[in-house]
């Protein structure tokens, strides 16, 4: 059960912020059937070994054991589709053009399909590909013209095709995470959701967001680590609480 108190005080925070930000993680996806990394049985890190599938040594150490992995998680991510929360989140931004950005650390496409299709990717996109390293011959080949493999790879150098997300250890993408910045900076409003506040730099955006005066409202069904960080802690899950929030604003 949501808690109407608290839903009706963010309304009011919402109705008075000229600029919105929504800093999402992979419990947005959850109720899209996507994995989350850290929920103790069903979180992708508590069945598998991020540093075999999520560091570049993993991938160099068994490329075809990380490509599969990715392969089966990319198929998981096109058949599925966005939850009522990606909806709410677009159909504000429909509403008020201008006032919400986006900032997400998931990987799937989600919240574009939805809608949101200027969301900042801070820990990039699992459906692209790019080259692992940088290009021997100086070439500015297309991964998609790669030879077909396990991962694919390139049939004069043999480069290996790789997805475009951060791995551990990989510094984020610059102009993302500066755009990130300036929108936590910016906003009235910080709407966390479904984010354990784990991983660095990005959990470093709340606490950003706070100091630079923003309140900030936590939406998530467990706690998490920034809970500190919150004005108000929203307890339920992306898909009933954004709607609830969102809808008649
Ligand atoms: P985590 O798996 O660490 O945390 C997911 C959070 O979502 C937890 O706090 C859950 O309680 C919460 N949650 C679960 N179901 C939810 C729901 N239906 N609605 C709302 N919240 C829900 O995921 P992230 O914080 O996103 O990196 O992890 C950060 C990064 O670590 C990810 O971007 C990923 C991973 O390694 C990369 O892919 C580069």
């Amino acid at each position: 059960m949501m808690d109407e108190a608290v839903l009706a005080r963010v309304r009011e925070r919402l109705r008075g912020a000229t600029s919105v930000c929504a800093f999402t993680g992979a419990g947005m996806s959850a109720e899209s059937g996507i994995a989350t990394f850290r929920d103790a049985l069903t979180g992708l890190w508590a069945r598998f070994d991020p540093a075999q599938l999520a560091s570049e040594e993993g991938f160099r150490d068994d490329p075809a054991r990380a490509w599969a992995w990715y392969a089966e998680r990319r198929a998981g991510v096109r058949a599925a589709e966005p939850n009522a929360g990606h909806h709410a989140l677009a159909a504000f931004a429909r509403r008020h053009p201008g006032r919400l950005t986006v900032v997400s650390q998931n990987v799937d496409d989600l919240h574009q399909r939805a809608g949101n299709t200027d969301t900042v990717r801070l820990h990039g996109d699992m459906l692209a590909d790019r080259w692992l390293q940088r290009c021997p011959r100086a070439q500015a080949c297309d991964p998609a013209d790669a030879a077909p493999g396990t991962p694919p790879r390139c049939a004069e150098c043999g480069n290996l095709v790789r997805p475009g997300v951060v791995w551990f250890g990989e510094v984020l993408p610059g102009a993302a995470f500066d755009a990130a910045e300036r929108a936590v900076r910016g906003c009235g409003v910080l709407l966390v959701v479904g984010t354990s506040g784990a991983v660095w730099p990005a959990a470093g955006l709340v606490s950003l967001a706070r100091m630079a005066g923003a309140h900030v409202v936590i939406v998530n069904p467990q706690p998490s680590e920034i809970d500190d960080e919150a004005d108000e802690l929203v307890a339920g899950t992306a898909a009933e609480v954004l709607p609830a929030l969102l809808d008649t604003l």
